[in-house]
């Protein structure tokens, strides 16, 4: 499936015009390609106890999840007053790995880069394999 990057950065600074983000002034909006054709986004939330903030991937994530699941294909973010292409932190590329593997597309300011160079040597299901006794591990984890 080829991505209209286009249509996904509309979509990310369209949604991040609607980020809550009153204490740190960095409004982020974030929009995915879904392998069913869908777009999928999210806005950062948040909150007067700092640490409970919810990122923008977590928003995208629950809408992915809320809008019948599916495999992430292609994923760009934006940030700031400016709303420039923006890398996902830590976290959130854990939580894209998750939903995306190794294969996911990245936008980044670099140029579209996989997941697996965005976050190499990740830690994902597979290594969940010990203790469970079950086969886990898909084709892209
Ligand atoms: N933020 C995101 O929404 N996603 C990221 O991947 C990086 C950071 C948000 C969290 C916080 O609301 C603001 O950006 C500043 O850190």
């Amino acid at each position: 499936m080829t991505p209209d990057w286009e249509a996904l950065r509309r979509a990310s600074r369209d949604v991040a015009k609607r980020a809550y983000a009153p204490y740190s002034g960095f409004p982020v909006g974030a929009a995915a390609l879904v392998d069913d054709g869908r777009i999928v986004v999210g806005c950062n939330v948040e909150n007067a106890g700092y640490g409970v903030t919810l990122c923008a991937e977590c928003g995208l994530v629950s809408d992915l999840i809320a809008g019948g699941g599916g495999r992430l294909v292609a994923f760009t973010c934006v940030g700031g007053p400016d709303a420039v292409p923006t890398m996902p932190c830590g976290r959130c590329r854990q939580l894209l790995w998750e939903h995306g593997g190794a294969a996911l597309q990245v936008d980044t300011p670099a140029g579209v880069m996989t997941m697996d160079q965005v976050l190499p040597m990740a830690f994902g299901v597979a290594e969940l394999d010990v203790v469970s006794g079950k086969e886990t591990k898909t084709e892209d984890n």
